[in-house]
């Protein structure tokens, strides 16, 4: 096996908090091995475009408390032909880069997966708030992404028991549902509504309604922007139907604000665990898998899977907020 002397890291797709202590944990593990490491800017644009810098130790000092990635992201449409991919490999081919590690979401692991087929050495970083990808039960930044969207939560909750009111919040999560049935169990949610149960409006109305009528004064609706009726759907039924359904909503998107800020401990530790991990892999001559945490510990799965499944979430939860709702 021929020693690996230079490697790159890119970050790519929706930023995560806990990117950065991944980044600062390659560049450091990889020193320690002797390796050069080449951060590049903007993900697989910027590989495109040769905007690749040396990282050294010191330059990734003070970046672990940091949300973002300091490496900067994008999402690379152009990344998608053949003819883009080929040129990414010359570009690293040309700077003598011998492996890669790319942190990132869905649609940067399967970019991974392409480039390790076509012969470049890659390690995936499960990285992404929504937490839908396979080969890792929680990825990086998800968990502080639950945080905020939970305290936004807790603060609705405040008015909306003052005056007695039902809320509705948008979490992110794009078609999964993770970050609306984590934060809605985690904020009490009388209704939880999810891209992989259709539930429609009436159905919402019903749970609130029948709130009510257990007592319950004000109600805080949890809603994923991929569900089928999402915030501005519901909302805009409420209003339709408000004469007959006796009760108003209001709606608040959470947006970006669930990707910014910094990340919680659990992030800053999983982030530095997975980068590590990733340059442990490479020093040992493995590639081709992306490292997600699984059931408590770092589990290596093939890009090829990674790139071709769905993950599930855990229906069951649904139930059981359902229940705690009561
Ligand atoms: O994948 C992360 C995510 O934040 C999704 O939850 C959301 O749908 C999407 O990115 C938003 O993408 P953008 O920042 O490109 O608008």
């Amino acid at each position: 096996m021929r020693k690996l002397r230079r490697i790159a890291v890119l970050t790519s797709g929706g930023d995560a908090p806990g990117m950065n202590a991944a980044v600062r944990a390659v560049v450091r593990c990889a020193a320690a091995y002797g390796m050069e490491t080449y951060g590049v800017s903007d993900g697989y644009a910027g590989l495109l475009a040769g905007r690749l810098r040396l990282l050294d130790d010191r330059s990734v000092g003070g970046i672990l408390h940091r949300g973002g990635t300091i490496l900067g992201t994008s999402r690379c449409l152009e990344f998608h032909t053949s003819e883009t991919r080929q040129r990414a490999i010359v570009e690293l081919e040309r700077r003598k880069i011998g492996a890669l590690v790319v942190i990132g979401g869905n649609g940067t692991q399967q970019g991974a997966a392409t480039l390790d087929a076509l012969g470049v050495p890659v390690i995936g970083v499960a990285s992404t708030i929504d937490n839908d990808l396979v080969g890792a039960d929680v990825s990086i930044g998800s968990t502080t992404a639950v945080e905020i969207a939970l305290e936004c939560i807790d603060r609705l909750r405040t008015t909306a028991s003052s005056h007695g009111r039902a809320f509705l919040v948008e979490v992110m999560g794009r078609n999964c549902g993770y970050l609306a049935l984590a934060s809605g169990i985690a904020g009490g949610a009388e209704a939880i509504v999810l891209p992989e149960v259709e539930t429609d409006p009436e159905r919402v109305a019903n749970e609130i309604r029948a709130s009510y009528e257990r007592g319950k004064s004000h109600a805080i609706i949890v809603v994923a922007e991929g569900a089928r009726y999402n915030g501005d759907k519901i909302a805009h039924y409420f209003q339709e139907h408000s004469q007959r359904l006796g009760f108003e909503l209001r709606l608040t998107k959470l947006g970006h604000i669930q990707r910014g800020g910094s990340p919680c401990a659990f992030d800053r530790i999983l982030g530095s665990r997975l980068g590590a991990a990733a340059i442990e892999q490479l020093h040992g001559g493995i590639h081709g898998i992306l490292l997600g945490y699984k059931q408590g510990g770092v589990v290596p799965t093939a890009l090829g899977v990674v790139a071709t499944s769905t993950k599930t979430i855990e229906l069951s939860l649904l139930k059981l907020a359902q229940v705690l709702a009561q």
